[in-house]
């Protein structure tokens, strides 16, 4: 079955589907995304993910490209189409439009452009790696000044994993020039101090508010443990009982080691393995 994509008004089979060369987002970067998780045949956070989105077109002063009730009713048309139901993803793009090469923005009749793909994500194998953790490296953040806007910009988000994969780790762990330990490439980063509590950076201009750090922040209150937004370096999660990474698609991952260096006793820890737990058995609850 040919995968399904919705570009500017149409449903086309991937490979016919196309945007203009000359594309704001692909002359500028000049776009924001989202990445909507899917679970048991539903979005999961929809709501949430779509207030992120409204802050990133807000960011960077772009116009929804049509009201966001008529997106949502195409998301599920996109999940429809390409016959997503266990598990999968939901990528969107919003770029500025299309416009003769400029940097700045063009006039108020372009409009943005909108790009819909949809894929199936094996979350067996997710499971499987959850199971063992997931090793990261550290490198410098290098990105810019405005994390908090999913901009479709992500070089250094790439370079990074690219470096991750090359040293055989799934994540690159950024760290300022501070020495704080801002969040992941593609993912929030959280640690369990020697105190027991959950440690996450705090939300602002530095970091991606995380939508599925949201949901586990609820969660984890919810569970009686005591979380803290609050900046921590290197050394500290060095120390960590145990760290863990959130997101769309991986949901909670046990992280078991930090470039050398192997966190606790190198297994999953009780706290991340329950809030996994717990925010999976949240998601089949949609049924
Ligand atoms: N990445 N931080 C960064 C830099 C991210 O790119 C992401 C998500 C997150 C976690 O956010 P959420 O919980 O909303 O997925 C944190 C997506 C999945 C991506 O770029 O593919």
């Amino acid at each position: 079955m040919s995968r399904i994509a919705y570009v500017n008004g149409r449903y086309a089979p991937l490979h016919k589907a196309f945007v203009h060369v000359e594309d704001r987002g692909f002359q500028f970067a000049d776009g924001v995304y989202e990445v909507f998780p899917v679970y048991c045949g539903h979005i999961v956070n929809c709501d949430w993910h779509m207030q992120r989105l409204a802050q990133s077109l807000l960011g960077l002063q772009i116009e929804w490209p049509i009201s966001p009730d008529v997106l949502r009713a195409i998301l599920m048309e996109v999940l429809r189409r390409n016959r997503i139901r266990d598990g999968g993803m939901i990528y969107l793009q919003i770029t500025r439009g299309v416009a003769p090469r400029n940097h700045a923005f063009p006039g108020a009749n372009v409009h943005p452009s909108l790009v819909i793909i949809a894929r199936s994500v094996d979350m067996a194998a997710r499971h499987l790696q959850a199971q063992t953790g997931v090793r990261i490296i550290s490198v410098p953040d290098t990105r810019w000044a405005r994390r908090d806007i999913k901009s479709v910009a992500l070089l250094p988000n790439m370079l990074a994993k690219q470096e991750a994969a090359h040293a055989g780790a799934s994540e690159a762990l950024f760290v300022n020039d501070r020495g704080i330990v801002t969040e992941c490439a593609s993912s929030t980063f959280w640690m369990v101090s020697q105190d027991g509590r959950l440690l996450t950076h705090p939300l602002g201009h530095a970091i991606l508010p995380g939508v599925t750090r949201r949901a586990v922040m609820v969660l984890a209150q919810e569970m009686g443990l005591e979380v803290a937004e609050e900046e921590f370096d290197l050394q500290k999660v060095i120390t960590a009982r145990e760290a863990f990474l959130t997101s769309a698609t991986n949901f909670v991952m046990p992280a078991i080691q930090i470039d050398a260096k192997i966190i606790a006793n190198g297994v999953p820890g009780p706290i991340s393995i329950a809030l996994r737990k717990a925010y999976i058995d949240k998601l089949k609850k949609f049924d």
